[in-house]
């Protein structure tokens, strides 16, 4: 994997990239933020101690690469060159931006962060892949907190363009501004979150529906498949193109979203939902979760639901980018910015 030619450093400083890049925790999400980088020509060193590291960033960066060819953006920019050390202290050398993707816990994540800043450069930003942890407490012990700040990406990380960028009450304006001017030259839409709440934006809604589906399959009402079926032959379809709310002003007809408001805002009252109840993650739930699910996916190993997953979202970028719509203004904007810069 360090075969690959790299951009020089002063074209990728030119046109907005990071020069180097730095990965610590290279698993579903640290391998996929080294491939969106390498693909973009940024030089990416990861740190991981598993010894299968090698091996899995390289199938995600193939994996990535595939999806790439197939939107027609691989052969805008040289492959960054991809290099794994097993140690903190090998990999982040120079880099200006280093990706935290341990283990979702506080201190893990900590204790990370002092190995990250006793052999990073004292303005080098430390970019967290939190799902939901507030950045003020990750940035608690840190020598340098005003370099810290919450980068949430969305798996697969090389395909979907969101980031949502969090600052922590010790983060500086500077942090978020270079972190969010690097993220946007590498093809992302970065949403800077108005303020620090546990699970930031995305998390809150997913949980939502999350606990709902648990609850669902827990009290007998939909299986797992049948669940999924509702998403995806129903109202995902319309999430991935117009989100909850455009998609209830459509609903409302004539009169748009205030008919709509109007028409289905008292049904809110009545208690549908189960809200911030959670159902009991006992042995004998979770088993039929599992037993449910792999029914659901059948033979079918997980490299190859990944792949499946992949052609679908490359057709359906590509979908949008044709009515200049949603992600596909994302696509749009990357593919601008790798002719830019080729
Ligand atoms: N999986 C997702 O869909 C997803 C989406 C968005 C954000 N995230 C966030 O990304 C982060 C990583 O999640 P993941 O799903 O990639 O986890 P993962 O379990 O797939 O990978 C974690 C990796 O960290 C490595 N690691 C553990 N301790 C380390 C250390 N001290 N130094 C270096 N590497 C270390 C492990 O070897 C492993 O490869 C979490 O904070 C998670 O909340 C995950």
């Amino acid at each position: 994997m360090t075969d690959r030619s790299s951009i020089g450093e002063a074209g990728a400083a030119e046109s907005g990239l990071p020069a180097r890049v730095c990965v610590v925790g290279a698993g579903v999400i640290g391998a996929a933020w080294a491939a969106r980088w390498a693909l973009c020509g940024v030089d990416v060193n990861v740190a991981d101690p598993s010894r299968t590291t090698a091996q899995r960033v390289g199938a995600t960066l193939h994996a990535a690469t595939a999806a790439w060819e197939r939107l027609g953006l691989r052969e805008m920019a040289p492959l960054g060159e991809v290099a794994c050390a097993g140690v903190v202290d090998d990999a982040v050398g120079d880099a200006v931006l280093v990706h935290e993707c341990v283990p979702e816990r506080v201190e893990i994540k900590q204790a990370v962060y002092a190995e990250i800043e006793a052999a990073a450069a004292p303005d080098a930003v430390i970019a967290s892949s939190t799902s939901g942890i507030r950045p003020s407490e990750l940035q608690a012990h840190m020598k340098h907190p005003e370099r810290l700040v919450v980068a949430h990406p969305f798996n697969p990380v090389y395909l979907l363009p969101l980031v949502e960028v969090v600052g922590g009450s010790r983060t500086s304006e500077r942090t978020i501004e270079r972190a969010m001017g690097w993220l946007s030259a590498a093809g992302m839409s970065p949403l800077r979150v108005r303020s620090e709440i546990d699970g930031f934006v995305a998390d809150r809604l997913l949980e939502a529906l999350w606990r709902e589906a648990l609850w669902l399959v827990h009290d007998g009402v939909a299986t797992v498949a049948e669940i999924d079926d509702v998403m995806r032959l129903g109202f995902g379809l319309r999430w991935a193109q117009m989100g909850v709310f455009q998609t209830y002003a459509t609903a409302g007809g004539e009169g748009g979203f205030r008919h709509f408001i109007e028409h289905f805002g008292p049904a809110l009252q009545q208690p549908w939902t189960k809200l911030t109840d959670v159902p009991e993650l006992t042995p004998e739930f979770i088993a039929t979760l599992i037993a449910q699910s792999d029914e659901q996916s059948g033979d079918q190993p997980v490299a190859e639901l990944c792949a499946a997953r992949d052609r679908n979202l490359v057709d359906l970028l590509l979908a949008l980018e044709a009515n200049d719509w949603g992600a596909g203004r994302s696509l749009a904007a990357l593919r601008e910015q790798l002719a830019h810069q080729g």
